[in-house]
Protein backbone atom coordinates (compact mmCIF):
# COMPACT_ATOMS: atom_id res chain seq x y z
CA UNK A 1 0.00 0.00 0.00
CA UNK A 2 1.20 3.23 -0.89
CA UNK A 3 1.80 5.65 2.54
CA UNK A 4 -0.95 8.18 2.15
CA UNK A 5 -0.21 11.71 2.48
CA UNK A 6 -1.30 12.79 6.37
CA UNK A 7 -1.80 16.76 6.66
CA UNK A 8 -3.29 16.29 10.57
CA UNK A 9 -2.61 19.44 12.64
CA UNK A 10 -1.22 17.18 15.36
CA UNK A 11 -0.27 14.23 16.51
CA UNK A 12 0.93 14.90 12.74
CA UNK A 13 2.90 12.67 10.48
CA UNK A 14 6.44 11.73 11.50
CA UNK A 15 9.31 11.17 8.95
CA UNK A 16 9.39 7.34 7.43
CA UNK A 17 13.18 7.05 8.20
CA UNK A 18 12.74 8.25 11.72
CA UNK A 19 9.10 5.20 12.29
CA UNK A 20 11.23 2.81 10.66
CA UNK A 21 14.04 3.53 12.58
CA UNK A 22 12.23 3.10 15.51
CA UNK A 23 10.36 0.56 14.62
CA UNK A 24 13.81 -1.65 13.99
CA UNK A 25 14.96 -0.68 17.30
CA UNK A 26 11.40 -1.51 19.25
CA UNK A 27 12.05 -4.29 21.58
CA UNK A 28 15.70 -4.07 21.30
CA UNK A 29 17.69 -1.05 21.72
CA UNK A 30 21.46 -1.13 20.40
CA UNK A 31 22.41 -4.45 21.68
CA UNK A 32 21.04 -4.24 25.50
CA UNK A 33 17.91 -6.67 25.02
CA UNK A 34 15.53 -3.34 25.75
CA UNK A 35 13.57 -1.71 24.13
CA UNK A 36 13.75 1.93 24.86
CA UNK A 37 9.91 2.08 26.75
CA UNK A 38 11.39 -0.24 28.91
CA UNK A 39 14.49 1.36 30.37
CA UNK A 40 14.82 2.81 33.81
CA UNK A 41 15.09 6.74 33.28
CA UNK A 42 17.89 6.29 35.81
CA UNK A 43 19.74 3.82 34.04
CA UNK A 44 23.19 4.25 31.57
CA UNK A 45 21.42 3.60 28.03
CA UNK A 46 18.50 6.53 28.53
CA UNK A 47 20.89 8.73 29.79
CA UNK A 48 23.29 7.96 26.97
CA UNK A 49 19.95 8.68 24.89
CA UNK A 50 18.96 12.37 27.08
CA UNK A 51 21.77 13.05 26.70
CA UNK A 52 22.26 12.32 22.56
CA UNK A 53 18.69 14.48 22.40
CA UNK A 54 19.77 17.57 24.24
CA UNK A 55 23.10 18.17 22.42
CA UNK A 56 21.65 17.28 18.87
CA UNK A 57 18.60 19.76 19.55
CA UNK A 58 21.14 22.38 21.11
CA UNK A 59 23.32 21.68 18.06
CA UNK A 60 20.46 22.05 15.09
CA UNK A 61 18.18 24.83 16.54
CA UNK A 62 21.34 26.92 17.27
CA UNK A 63 20.18 27.25 21.66
CA UNK A 64 22.67 29.97 22.81
CA UNK A 65 24.23 28.36 26.04
CA UNK A 66 22.14 30.84 28.38
CA UNK A 67 19.35 28.95 27.84
CA UNK A 68 18.19 25.34 29.63
CA UNK A 69 16.04 22.85 27.85
CA UNK A 70 13.83 20.95 29.52
CA UNK A 71 11.53 18.10 28.48
CA UNK A 72 8.43 18.16 30.67
CA UNK A 73 4.67 17.08 30.45
CA UNK A 74 1.13 18.57 30.10
CA UNK A 75 1.57 20.01 26.63
CA UNK A 76 1.24 23.39 25.72
CA UNK A 77 -1.92 24.24 27.28
CA UNK A 78 -0.19 23.15 30.81
CA UNK A 79 2.50 25.92 29.76
CA UNK A 80 -0.17 28.66 29.74
CA UNK A 81 0.18 27.55 33.66
CA UNK A 82 3.29 26.58 34.27
CA UNK A 83 4.78 29.84 32.53
CA UNK A 84 3.19 32.01 34.98
CA UNK A 85 3.62 29.85 37.74
CA UNK A 86 7.08 30.10 36.86
CA UNK A 87 7.58 33.90 36.10
CA UNK A 88 5.14 35.60 38.84
CA UNK A 89 6.85 34.80 42.06
CA UNK A 90 7.41 38.87 42.42
CA UNK A 91 5.69 41.26 43.70
CA UNK A 92 1.78 42.35 41.21
CA UNK A 93 3.00 40.36 38.26
CA UNK A 94 1.70 41.87 35.25
CA UNK A 95 1.29 39.49 32.09
CA UNK A 96 0.81 41.19 28.39
CA UNK A 97 -0.45 38.91 25.88
CA UNK A 98 -1.14 39.00 22.14
CA UNK A 99 -4.38 37.69 20.98
CA UNK A 100 -3.24 36.73 17.12
CA UNK A 101 -5.61 33.32 17.44
CA UNK A 102 -7.25 30.65 19.10
CA UNK A 103 -3.75 29.43 21.20
CA UNK A 104 -3.09 32.54 22.65
CA UNK A 105 -6.79 33.37 23.31
CA UNK A 106 -6.30 30.43 25.59
CA UNK A 107 -2.76 31.62 26.74
CA UNK A 108 -4.71 34.80 27.67
CA UNK A 109 -7.71 33.42 29.56
CA UNK A 110 -4.98 30.74 31.49
CA UNK A 111 -2.84 33.63 32.52
CA UNK A 112 -5.07 35.58 34.59
CA UNK A 113 -5.80 33.49 37.25
CA UNK A 114 -2.01 34.00 38.21
CA UNK A 115 -1.40 37.91 37.22
CA UNK A 116 -2.93 41.28 36.27
CA UNK A 117 -3.06 40.38 32.34
CA UNK A 118 -3.44 42.70 29.55
CA UNK A 119 -4.53 41.98 25.60
CA UNK A 120 -1.63 43.76 24.37
CA UNK A 121 -3.43 43.05 20.71
CA UNK A 122 -6.04 42.11 19.88
CA UNK A 123 -6.84 39.84 16.65
CA UNK A 124 -10.60 39.18 17.02
CA UNK A 125 -12.31 42.16 15.52
CA UNK A 126 -9.41 41.34 12.53
CA UNK A 127 -11.01 37.88 12.12
CA UNK A 128 -7.62 36.74 13.08
CA UNK A 129 -6.40 37.32 9.53
CA UNK A 130 -3.50 39.83 10.70
CA UNK A 131 -1.40 41.36 13.33
CA UNK A 132 -0.89 44.86 14.46
CA UNK A 133 2.91 46.40 13.72
CA UNK A 134 4.18 45.67 17.35
CA UNK A 135 4.61 49.46 18.13
CA UNK A 136 1.02 49.53 18.21
CA UNK A 137 0.47 46.97 20.68
CA UNK A 138 -0.60 47.67 24.50
CA UNK A 139 2.56 47.11 26.15
CA UNK A 140 3.39 48.15 29.80
CA UNK A 141 7.08 49.06 30.09
CA UNK A 142 6.68 47.30 33.91
CA UNK A 143 5.46 43.70 32.31
CA UNK A 144 6.45 40.37 34.43
CA UNK A 145 6.01 39.16 30.25
CA UNK A 146 5.19 39.55 27.11
CA UNK A 147 3.28 36.55 25.88
CA UNK A 148 2.81 35.48 21.78
CA UNK A 149 1.57 32.16 19.31
CA UNK A 150 4.45 32.40 17.17
CA UNK A 151 2.55 30.27 14.96
CA UNK A 152 -1.29 29.78 15.48
CA UNK A 153 -2.24 26.50 14.09
CA UNK A 154 -5.79 26.80 13.69
CA UNK A 155 -5.94 30.50 12.05
CA UNK A 156 -2.70 30.22 9.75
CA UNK A 157 -1.02 33.08 11.37
CA UNK A 158 2.76 33.30 11.48
CA UNK A 159 5.03 35.94 13.20
CA UNK A 160 7.98 35.62 9.79
CA UNK A 161 9.82 37.54 12.65
CA UNK A 162 9.47 38.27 16.56
CA UNK A 163 8.84 41.43 17.78
CA UNK A 164 11.85 43.27 19.75
CA UNK A 165 10.73 44.05 22.95
CA UNK A 166 13.94 45.69 23.80
CA UNK A 167 14.08 47.84 20.94
CA UNK A 168 10.63 49.26 22.12
CA UNK A 169 11.79 50.14 25.53
CA UNK A 170 10.12 47.04 27.35
CA UNK A 171 12.79 45.16 29.80
CA UNK A 172 10.32 42.27 29.93
CA UNK A 173 10.71 38.75 28.27
CA UNK A 174 9.51 37.33 25.50
CA UNK A 175 7.58 33.86 26.09
CA UNK A 176 6.42 31.87 22.90
CA UNK A 177 4.36 29.69 22.02
CA UNK A 178 5.94 27.66 19.43
CA UNK A 179 4.30 24.36 19.12
CA UNK A 180 3.71 24.39 15.33
CA UNK A 181 6.48 25.72 13.92
CA UNK A 182 9.26 24.66 16.22
CA UNK A 183 12.43 23.65 14.20
CA UNK A 184 10.80 25.06 11.01
CA UNK A 185 12.94 27.77 10.72
CA UNK A 186 15.64 29.67 12.66
CA UNK A 187 14.54 30.79 15.92
CA UNK A 188 15.67 34.50 17.31
CA UNK A 189 17.03 33.67 20.41
CA UNK A 190 18.33 36.93 21.25
CA UNK A 191 14.70 37.71 21.33
CA UNK A 192 13.13 35.41 23.77
CA UNK A 193 12.71 34.55 27.20
CA UNK A 194 11.43 31.37 27.00
CA UNK A 195 9.64 29.22 24.09
CA UNK A 196 8.06 25.40 24.81
CA UNK A 197 6.93 23.62 22.23
CA UNK A 198 4.35 20.64 22.25
CA UNK A 199 5.99 17.79 20.18
CA UNK A 200 3.43 16.52 18.35
CA UNK A 201 3.40 18.36 15.15
CA UNK A 202 7.15 18.72 14.69
CA UNK A 203 9.10 17.03 16.91
CA UNK A 204 7.34 13.59 16.92
CA UNK A 205 5.07 11.88 19.03
CA UNK A 206 2.29 14.08 22.11
CA UNK A 207 3.39 13.45 25.29
CA UNK A 208 6.47 15.76 25.67
CA UNK A 209 6.88 18.98 25.59
CA UNK A 210 9.78 21.00 25.27
CA UNK A 211 10.76 24.42 26.92
CA UNK A 212 13.95 26.59 26.47
CA UNK A 213 14.36 28.90 29.35
CA UNK A 214 16.87 31.59 29.89
CA UNK A 215 18.77 30.90 32.97
CA UNK A 216 18.47 34.26 34.67
CA UNK A 217 14.28 33.14 34.45
CA UNK A 218 14.55 30.33 36.59
CA UNK A 219 14.40 31.42 40.38
CA UNK A 220 11.25 33.61 39.80
CA UNK A 221 8.55 30.57 40.74
CA UNK A 222 5.53 31.56 42.83
CA UNK A 223 5.30 29.34 45.43
CA UNK A 224 2.41 27.43 44.27
CA UNK A 225 4.07 25.94 41.49
CA UNK A 226 4.07 22.44 41.26
CA UNK A 227 7.54 20.98 42.19
CA UNK A 228 7.39 18.42 39.26
CA UNK A 229 6.32 22.01 36.99
CA UNK A 230 8.89 23.88 38.54
CA UNK A 231 11.70 25.33 36.27
CA UNK A 232 14.76 25.00 38.52
CA UNK A 233 14.08 21.97 39.73
CA UNK A 234 13.31 20.22 36.28
CA UNK A 235 17.00 21.86 35.31
CA UNK A 236 18.22 20.60 38.15
CA UNK A 237 17.49 17.60 37.58
CA UNK A 238 18.03 17.26 33.62
CA UNK A 239 14.39 16.95 33.13
CA UNK A 240 14.07 13.61 35.54
CA UNK A 241 12.95 15.48 38.59
CA UNK A 242 9.93 12.80 37.76
CA UNK A 243 10.10 10.51 35.07
CA UNK A 244 10.47 12.07 31.98
CA UNK A 245 8.30 10.79 28.75
CA UNK A 246 11.21 8.55 27.48
CA UNK A 247 9.89 7.41 24.46
CA UNK A 248 8.87 10.46 23.56
CA UNK A 249 12.33 11.80 24.32
CA UNK A 250 14.21 8.87 21.92
CA UNK A 251 11.77 9.90 19.04
CA UNK A 252 12.53 13.53 19.49
CA UNK A 253 15.99 12.66 19.25
CA UNK A 254 15.80 10.63 15.83
CA UNK A 255 13.79 13.59 14.52
CA UNK A 256 16.23 15.80 15.14
CA UNK A 257 19.07 13.09 13.04
CA UNK A 258 16.90 13.42 10.27
CA UNK A 259 16.63 17.10 10.61
CA UNK A 260 20.31 16.81 9.95
CA UNK A 261 19.76 14.92 7.20
CA UNK A 262 17.82 17.43 5.92
CA UNK A 263 20.41 19.68 6.13
CA UNK A 264 19.71 21.23 10.06
CA UNK A 265 17.49 23.99 10.30
CA UNK A 266 18.66 25.65 7.11
CA UNK A 267 17.49 22.90 4.91
CA UNK A 268 13.90 22.62 6.08
CA UNK A 269 13.35 26.27 6.15
CA UNK A 270 14.52 25.98 2.91
CA UNK A 271 12.06 22.97 1.94
CA UNK A 272 9.04 24.58 4.14
CA UNK A 273 9.57 27.92 1.87
CA UNK A 274 9.18 26.07 -1.47
CA UNK A 275 6.07 23.81 -0.21
CA UNK A 276 3.93 26.33 1.14
CA UNK A 277 4.82 28.70 -1.90
CA UNK A 278 3.62 26.13 -3.93
CA UNK A 279 0.77 25.85 -1.93
CA UNK A 280 -0.68 29.42 -1.63
CA UNK A 281 0.14 30.02 -5.16
CA UNK A 282 -2.13 27.52 -5.96
CA UNK A 283 -4.85 28.77 -3.92
CA UNK A 284 -4.22 32.40 -5.23
CA UNK A 285 -4.52 31.56 -8.73
CA UNK A 286 -7.70 29.55 -8.48
CA UNK A 287 -11.28 30.60 -8.14
CA UNK A 288 -13.21 28.07 -5.94
CA UNK A 289 -9.70 28.37 -3.31
CA UNK A 290 -9.05 31.37 -1.32
CA UNK A 291 -6.75 31.86 1.92
CA UNK A 292 -8.01 35.28 3.84
CA UNK A 293 -4.56 35.89 6.01
CA UNK A 294 -2.57 38.95 5.71
CA UNK A 295 0.28 37.33 3.16
CA UNK A 296 2.51 39.09 5.62
CA UNK A 297 2.01 36.75 8.31
CA UNK A 298 0.79 33.58 6.79
CA UNK A 299 1.69 30.26 7.86
CA UNK A 300 4.37 27.85 6.24
CA UNK A 301 3.31 24.94 8.63
CA UNK A 302 -0.59 25.21 8.58
CA UNK A 303 -2.44 26.88 5.64
CA UNK A 304 -6.26 27.19 6.01
CA UNK A 305 -8.63 27.66 2.77
CA UNK A 306 -12.22 28.05 1.99
CA UNK A 307 -14.25 26.77 -0.78
CA UNK A 308 -15.93 29.10 -3.00
CA UNK A 309 -19.36 26.80 -2.35
CA UNK A 310 -19.10 25.13 1.15
CA UNK A 311 -21.65 22.85 -0.32
CA UNK A 312 -18.40 21.17 -1.49
CA UNK A 313 -16.81 20.72 1.38
CA UNK A 314 -17.82 17.16 2.03
CA UNK A 315 -17.03 16.27 -1.21
CA UNK A 316 -13.78 17.66 -1.80
CA UNK A 317 -12.49 15.53 1.81
CA UNK A 318 -14.39 12.35 0.43
CA UNK A 319 -12.73 12.81 -2.68
CA UNK A 320 -9.09 13.24 -1.33
CA UNK A 321 -9.11 10.91 0.86
CA UNK A 322 -10.02 8.72 -1.78
CA UNK A 323 -6.60 9.82 -3.41
CA UNK A 324 -4.70 9.71 -0.63
CA UNK A 325 -4.99 12.70 1.58
CA UNK A 326 -5.93 12.51 4.47
CA UNK A 327 -6.95 14.79 7.57
CA UNK A 328 -7.72 18.33 5.34
CA UNK A 329 -11.08 19.19 7.51
CA UNK A 330 -10.43 22.50 8.98
CA UNK A 331 -10.69 23.63 12.80
CA UNK A 332 -14.49 23.85 13.30
CA UNK A 333 -14.11 27.46 14.75
CA UNK A 334 -12.49 28.38 11.13
CA UNK A 335 -14.55 25.94 8.74
CA UNK A 336 -13.19 24.90 5.16
CA UNK A 337 -9.83 22.92 5.20
CA UNK A 338 -6.05 23.05 6.39
CA UNK A 339 -3.47 21.75 4.85
CA UNK A 340 -1.06 21.29 7.98
CA UNK A 341 2.91 20.91 6.17
CA UNK A 342 5.02 20.38 8.88
CA UNK A 343 9.14 19.61 8.20
CA UNK A 344 7.76 15.75 8.14
CA UNK A 345 5.74 16.25 5.02
CA UNK A 346 7.10 16.02 1.43
CA UNK A 347 7.04 18.51 -1.47
CA UNK A 348 5.88 15.32 -3.31
CA UNK A 349 2.94 15.72 -0.29
CA UNK A 350 2.19 19.30 -1.04
CA UNK A 351 2.34 18.63 -5.13
CA UNK A 352 -0.17 15.64 -4.56
CA UNK A 353 -2.66 17.97 -3.03
CA UNK A 354 -2.69 20.98 -4.87
CA UNK A 355 -3.28 18.61 -8.44
CA UNK A 356 -5.89 16.82 -6.43
CA UNK A 357 -7.29 20.75 -5.92
CA UNK A 358 -6.85 21.53 -9.62
CA UNK A 359 -8.38 18.36 -10.38
CA UNK A 360 -11.25 19.12 -8.43
CA UNK A 361 -11.87 22.60 -9.19
CA UNK A 362 -11.87 21.89 -13.00
CA UNK A 363 -14.53 18.90 -11.97
CA UNK A 364 -17.08 21.24 -11.21
C1 LIG B 1 0.15 26.58 19.06
C2 LIG B 1 -0.44 25.58 20.00
N1 LIG B 1 -0.33 25.78 21.32
C3 LIG B 1 -0.83 24.90 22.21
C4 LIG B 1 -1.47 23.76 21.79
C5 LIG B 1 -2.01 22.82 22.80
O1 LIG B 1 -1.20 21.72 22.92
P1 LIG B 1 -1.59 20.50 23.88
O2 LIG B 1 -2.85 19.91 23.36
O3 LIG B 1 -0.39 19.61 23.75
O4 LIG B 1 -1.74 21.05 25.26
C6 LIG B 1 -1.59 23.49 20.43
C7 LIG B 1 -2.27 22.26 19.97
O5 LIG B 1 -2.60 22.06 18.84
C8 LIG B 1 -1.08 24.43 19.52
O6 LIG B 1 -1.20 24.23 18.20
Amino acid sequence: MTRPFNFSAGPATIPLAVLNKAGAEIADWRGTGMGVMEMSHRGASFGEILNTTLATVREVLAVPAEFEILFMQGGGLAQNAIVPMNLCGGAHPKVDVAVTGSWSQKSYAEAKRYADVQMAFDGKPHQFHTVAPVADWQLRADATYVHLCSNETIHGVEFQSLPDLKALGIDAPLVIDCSSHIASRAVEWDKVGVAFAGAQKNLGPAGVTMVFVRSELLNQAMAICPSAFNYQLVSNNTSMYNTPPTYSIYMIGLVFEWLQSQGGIAGIEAQNIAKSTRLYDAIDRSSLYRNEVDPAFRSRMNVPFLLADEALNERFLAEAKAANLLSLKGHKSVGGMRASIYNAMPLSGVEALVDFMQDFERRQ
